[in-house]
């Protein structure tokens, strides 16, 4: 091997070698930078989440008190929120409520979710609301989860919450309720319903349907 060709096979090794240490700390450094900044702008989304319900929800007046049945419905108080962490967490695969929602429903929980309360086994029901950031502007909040704790079902609970939730909404000034129900649940599709609410789009292919409700005493249903 001539001296220059011994030289450029060297650098050939060098570079190789250089590669094969350097492009995993490259890698390793890029997924840690795109980590940071998915954690960022998700921390960012969380903050704009709570601002805009804060300020969406400040006209809404508290869900009022009722009682049927044996069971009270009213809005959820801040004492209420490590309760009603343990019935999300059961009637939604162990999902928990991440610290803006938390932040937001220790504020306004009282205006945003609707609980069911029997006297002697506790929340067994909840009507979680929240604005979503295209709805807000037009006046429509959304219907984010509704959940009726396996022991209480088929009793007409869902439907006296969603029944009382948009009464009050209704009386507040909100011109609609959405929501999305997965084809496949028929116990909350019948239950949407028997409240009053119309599927949209019957003809779109997405796994849920999104249904709505307008408030009857306004001329448009937008
Ligand atoms: C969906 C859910 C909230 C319904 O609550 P519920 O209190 O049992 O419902 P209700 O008793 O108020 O039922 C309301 C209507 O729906 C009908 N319905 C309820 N379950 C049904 C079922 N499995 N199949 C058909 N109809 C059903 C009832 O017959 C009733 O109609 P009616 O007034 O004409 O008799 C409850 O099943 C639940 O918590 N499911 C798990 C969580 C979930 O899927 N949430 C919805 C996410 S969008």
């Amino acid at each position: 091997m001539t001296t220059s060709a011994a030289s450029s096979a060297s650098r050939r090794r060098s570079s190789a070698g250089c590669r094969s240490c350097a492009s995993p700390w490259i890698e390793i450094t890029h997924l840690r930078t795109k980590t940071l900044l998915e954690r960022v702008r998700w921390e960012i989304e969380g903050a704009g989440f709570l601002i805009r319900n804060l300020v969406s929800s400040h006209f809404l007046k508290t869900l009022p008190r009722m009682e049927r049945d044996g069971l009270e419905l009213r809005g959820l108080r801040p004492a209420d929120l490590r309760r009603l962490s343990k019935l999300h967490g059961l009637l939604r695969s162990g999902a928990k409520l991440n610290v803006w929602r938390l932040l937001l429903f220790c504020v306004a929980g009282r205006k945003l979710i609707l609980v069911a309360e029997n006297a002697t086994a506790g929340i067994i029901a909840f009507e979680m609301f929240y604005f979503r950031k295209d709805e807000s502007a037009s006046g429509i909040i959304h219907e984010a989860f509704i959940g009726v704790h396996p022991d209480f079902r088929n009793r007409g609970i869902s439907k006296s919450l969603r029944t009382h939730s948009s009464k009050s909404y209704f009386s507040s000034g909100i011109r609609g309720i959405s929501t999305n129900i997965s084809r496949e649940n028929v116990a909350s599709l019948a239950s949407a319903l028997c409240a009053g609410f119309t599927i949209q789009d019957h003809t779109s292919t997405h796994e849920k349907l999104s249904l709505f409700l307008g408030n009857p005493s306004l001329d448009d249903d937008a």
